[in-house]
């Protein structure tokens, strides 16, 4: 594929189109390392990734379960969601925590480091579309702001979690993800 088609057909695909099918951790490798070359301001190289899978994964949803009932008011509370911490583990090959680490001697503006590790990110999306059916998606959602996640993740005082980038292989009948886009133009200004 060319780079055109590889950015245009990248997909947010959600945990339940995955068949729970392991993913060989060398393919893991591969898709950080390309994250790996994302650019970086001075070199801070900012991206800390938490690969979790088997137990790992196991013990990570059990406690996003926990901090979901913590965190979420009563009237709020949906047993559905609840339980979809529980079905991922069965769904999902690996969950790559995101975090990013602040330089020690704050060099960079904390903001250009979180925009380091979007571009990781985004690396390891962009490499995930060239296979045939290794899909996954960007989650976030309040929880994993929380000091409570970040105690858990035995993350330093300098380092935020970002998100959590699941992966899996494509099911069978897995559902072709569809996006839109509106059109650039809406969102440029030029100046001549
Ligand atoms: C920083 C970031 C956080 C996101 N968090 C979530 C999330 O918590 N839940 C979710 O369903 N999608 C999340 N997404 C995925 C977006 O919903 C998705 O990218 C958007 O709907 C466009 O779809 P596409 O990725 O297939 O083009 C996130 C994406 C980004 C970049």
């Amino acid at each position: 594929m060319r780079i055109n088609e590889i950015i245009k057909s990248r997909r947010s695909v959600f945990t339940n189109q995955f068949s729970g099918e392991p993913i060989p951790r060398e393919q893991i490798e591969e898709f950080l390392d390309l994250a790996n070359w994302a650019p970086n301001h001075l070199h801070t190289e900012p991206w800390r990734f938490q690969v979790y899978s088997g137990n790992g994964l196991k013990d990570l949803m059990s406690h996003l379960a926990e901090l979901y009932k913590k965190y979420t008011p009563e009237e709020k509370f949906s047993q559905a969601k609840m339980d979809k911490y529980a079905k991922r583990v069965d769904w999902v090959s690996h969950a790559i925590v995101i975090n990013v680490h602040y330089d020690e001697k704050g060099r960079v503006p904390r903001i250009e480091e979180s925009n380091a590790v979007a571009c990781a990110v985004q690396n390891l999306w962009l490499a995930i579309t060239q296979t045939k059916d290794i899909r996954g998606y960007w989650s976030t959602g309040s929880l994993v702001y929380t000091d409570d996640l970040a105690f858990w993740l035995r993350l330093q005082d300098n380092e935020k979690c970002m998100g959590i980038f699941y992966l899996g292989k494509l099911k069978e009948d897995a559902i072709q993800a569809h996006s839109t886009r509106r059109d650039v133009s809406e969102k440029t200004t030029w100046i001549d």
